[in-house]
């Protein structure tokens, strides 16, 4: 794979993390929880974080940075506009729980490019991360943690 491929890969997965920053900090303003709250805004600076090492990768690849403008349509657009008709914290960990899914699969498929090995360590890394948010979304929808006051 060329650079430039690599560098597209990179750019697409830190498009996705752009976007599920977008969809936690909505999730988080109808979170009435405040532990499920502090959590979603952990997750949200994972996908942060992972902006930051997907874009240094690409720039020490001699890419460009990707580009994050909020009027861009993501990949988890549809999630973004469900998110906005939804209310509450089981609205909220629901949009979330299918925007998990959507990144965790698209995480794991970078994990099966043929990639040197550094930058295959930091998406097993960030996948890490993903598969974190999941199963702790999942957790807290089997809980019906809304129920919980
Ligand atoms: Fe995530």
């Amino acid at each position: 794979m060329t650079n430039h491929e690599i560098c597209r890969h990179l750019r697409e997965l830190a498009q996705l993390d752009y976007d599920a920053v977008r969809a936690y900090r909505q999730a988080v303003e109808q979170v009435d929880l405040a532990d499920i709250r502090d959590q979603l805004a952990l997750f949200e600076n994972d996908h942060s974080q992972h902006i930051q090492n997907l874009s240094q990768i690409i720039i020490l690849l001699g890419g460009n940075a990707p580009e994050m403008k909020p009027d861009i349509d993501g990949v988890l657009l549809e999630g973004l506009t469900a998110m906005r008709s939804v209310t509450g914290t089981r609205g909220a960990l629901g949009v979330m729980e299918s925007s998990e899914k959507l990144t965790n699969k698209r995480y794991f498929e970078a994990t099966q490019l043929h990639l040197p090995a550094d930058i295959k360590a930091q998406i097993a890394l960030n996948f890490r991360d993903e598969q974190r948010h999941l199963q702790y979304v999942q957790q807290k929808v089997a809980e019906k943690v809304w129920q919980m006051r």
